[in-house]
């Protein structure tokens, strides 16, 4: 299910894949169909619950201006947009063409100004200082660890001075149990996370562990937020 570096372009004359060596998912609409299985059948929701309690632990406020790296089909960036407002801004990046159109048509459908496009993390498209908060959720382990630091030093450089960056992701495989010890997607050492979110400059590194709940094949999940200085 996973590919390297495809150059997939889309139907409608799109940008075409981004090439990256991070580990890129072109699935489009079947990605949200593969979410929506495991969270309803496996995770018990669980995923649905990590999503909202990375969106509130940005605590945004209206008008604010928010990016989200590795988007994927959009979901996150697309529910973000109603607690900024229409005076506020919400861009989503993805190397990944069919991740990009179906985020687009989500947003189309429902009529949110989200502004998408493809785009990777080792570059991002977008001015020093343009955002106040910046969102990866279960991204980090599909990069190599010299593409983590490299894209971290992105972040801080189109965050804002105090802007808020916010790190979501599935415990790493050696680390799961039971259930959880089943599901292929990989997950990343919350403390590696913590250091290397620290040695790019951020300040109040805080974090939250969501555990796998029981009879659940919920892999549990980090969180890690911090500030620009
Ligand atoms: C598991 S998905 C998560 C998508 C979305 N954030 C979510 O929570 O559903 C990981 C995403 O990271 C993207 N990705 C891989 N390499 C990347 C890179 N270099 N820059 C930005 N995103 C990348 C993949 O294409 C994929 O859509």
């Amino acid at each position: 299910m996973h590919s390297f570096m495809r150059h997939l372009h889309g139907s409608s004359g799109e940008a075409p894949t981004q090439e990256t060596k991070g580990l890129v998912l072109d699935e489009g609409w079947r990605y949200d169909l593969m979410g929506w299985f495991h969270d309803t059948f496996s995770f018990r929701g669980n995923w649905h619950k990590l999503r909202q309690r990375t969106i509130n632990l940005a605590r945004m406020q209206p008008e604010e201006q928010v990016l989200d790296v590795g988007c994927g089909t959009g979901t996150l960036a697309i529910e973000v947009q109603s607690r900024v407002g229409r005076a506020g801004r919400v861009a989503g990046i993805d190397p990944g063409a069919q991740q990009i159109a179906r985020a687009r048509a989500k947003a189309a459908r429902r009529h949110v100004p989200v502004e998408f496009q493809v785009g990777v993390i080792e570059q991002l498209p977008f001015p020093d200082q343009s955002f106040d908060v910046v969102f990866s959720t279960l991204m980090m382990h599909h990069l190599p660890k010299s593409l983590k630091r490299q894209g971290l030093a992105e972040i801080a450089r189109v965050l804002k001075p105090g802007g808020r960056l916010v790190i979501a992701d599935f415990t790493r495989k050696q680390d799961r149990q039971g259930w959880a010890a089943r599901f292929h997607a990989g997950g990343s050492s919350i403390q590696d996370l913590v250091a290397l979110v620290s040695d790019a400059g951020f300040e109040r590194v805080e974090t939250e562990e969501m555990r796998p709940p029981r009879f659940s094949a919920f892999p549990g999940a980090g969180i890690v937020r911090a500030d620009k200085s």
